[in-house]
């Protein structure tokens, strides 16, 4: 169990100042495209500055965070994990409630986490629930999502077994969206 910690931490650290350097510069980069083109449609640029190893390592956060999931109601496990510009994963599981609009879902449960724990910026984001066919992100989640990271965030979602993994934007999740420049 400590091997394997440590080997993730290993990992995480080496990859964090690659993470900080890209993810800063590319946050640079697309606020100015934000700025010029407000739909923001250059959605592939940021899935560049993830490997596949890191993938299928926020995969399988994940699918490890959906072990946690507290649904007696719905027997609908879900996980979900963020990678911050910190190098660090943050993930959560899907908690609901015997007053049923009181659960919350994992992406919400993920992205709280990393935000109370001072991370704010995000590099990509995986989620796993279904035995086969991969769940998909709630419309409130989408809405949250797009509060903290960029339309063109890659988003991966693969089932909780060994499902082909899908891979997409937030700004293809929820295009359009209300945010906060609407505010100013
Ligand atoms: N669920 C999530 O955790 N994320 C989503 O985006 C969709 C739905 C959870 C909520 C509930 O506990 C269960 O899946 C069934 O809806």
């Amino acid at each position: 169990m400590w091997g394997l910690c440590d080997k993730k931490l290993g990992h995480q650290v080496k990859k964090r100042k690659k993470y900080e350097s890209d993810a800063q510069k590319f946050f640079k980069e697309e606020r100015n495209v934000c700025r010029s083109v407000p739909l923001c449609d250059n959605i592939l640029i940021m899935s560049d500055i993830i490997d596949k190893e890191s993938v299928d390592d926020l995969i399988l956060s994940a699918r490890e965070a959906a072990e946690s999931a507290y649904c007696p109601y719905s027997k609908y496990p879900v996980g979900a994990a963020f990678l911050g510009v910190d190098g660090e994963i943050y993930t959560g599981c899907n908690v609901e409630n015997a007053a049923y609009g009181l659960s919350i879902c994992a992406e919400r449960t993920a992205i709280f986490n990393a935000v109370g724990c001072g991370c704010r910026q995000f590099v990509a984001m995986a989620m796993a629930g279904g035995q086969k066919q991969a769940a998909t992100p709630c419309g409130a989640c989408r809405q949250v999502l797009v509060e903290f990271c960029l339309p063109a965030m890659p988003v991966y979602f693969a089932n909780l077994t060994d499902g082909e993994v899908t891979e997409t934007t937030v700004g293809t999740l929820l295009p359009l969206a209300f945010g906060k420049q609407y505010l100013k």
